[in-house]
């Protein structure tokens, strides 16, 4: 059965090829890679699923800022090897990863994806409040999720990575209290037919 764990800090060298298989070589050109281009993924939340002692999952968080003064979090890339989608592996990274960021406090949290498979997990239309990106991006595609009532109120404007200086409303753990989380979340399993 498939589990869920931290990534851990030899799992990059594996997660490159496999982004490569889902996204094809052009990915570095998408509007997102220019948001992330300065920043580092969160480690607690980044997460990997394994099954048995192959990485077949990946998901990523980074911090980042809209209008320059709202912190959030830029959700992406999430990428399952090609030949075990389908199986729920999916969803169980996106819910597990979903609720580790909203127990750590964070409010919003913004991606670029199908509106058809985010909206289960509680994403709708960026573009119409007025969020911009730093490049193309096809409107429809362009989601944020309000993590608690009241965090969308009066939030608009361009995306881009956070500085060092941001104040996040969520925590930004350390790296003890990561090392922590790492371990305390350990492992957990997908749902059973995943
Ligand atoms: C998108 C992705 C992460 C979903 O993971 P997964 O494990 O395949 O998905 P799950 O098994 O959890 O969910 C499958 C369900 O979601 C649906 N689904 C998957 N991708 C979808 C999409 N882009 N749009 C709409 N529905 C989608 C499937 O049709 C399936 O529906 P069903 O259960 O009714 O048959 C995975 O397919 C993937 O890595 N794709 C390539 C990379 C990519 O596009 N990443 C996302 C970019 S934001």
């Amino acid at each position: 059965m498939p589990q869920i764990i931290h990534e851990r800090p030899g799992d990059a060298p594996l997660i490159e090829p496999l982004l490569d298989r889902c996204f094809g070589p052009d990915r570095f050109k998408k509007t997102a890679y220019e948001v992330r281009k300065n920043i580092e993924p969160l480690p607690e939340l980044s997460f990997v699923t394994l099954e048995g002692e192959r990485l077949v999952a990946t998901i990523r968080y980074w911090p980042i800022t809209i209008g320059g003064r709202t912190p959030a979090l830029l959700l992406g890339p999430i990428a399952v090897e090609p030949e075990l989608q389908g199986k729920g592996i999916g969803v169980a990274l996106i819910r597990k990863s979903l609720t580790v960021a909203e127990d750590l406090g964070h409010r919003l949290i913004v991606l670029v994806g199908d509106p058809e498979y985010y909206g289960q997990f509680g994403f709708r239309n960026a573009a119409v409040l007025g969020f911009q990106l730093p490049g193309p991006v096809e409107e429809r595609r362009f989601l944020v999720k309000e993590c608690g009532e009241g965090a969308l109120e009066q939030v608009t404007g361009t995306i881009a990575g956070a500085t060092l200086d941001t104040e996040f409303a969520g925590r930004i753990a350390g790296a003890r209290e990561t090392e922590k989380l790492v371990s305390s979340l350990a492992a957990f399993a997908p749902p059973a037919d995943a």
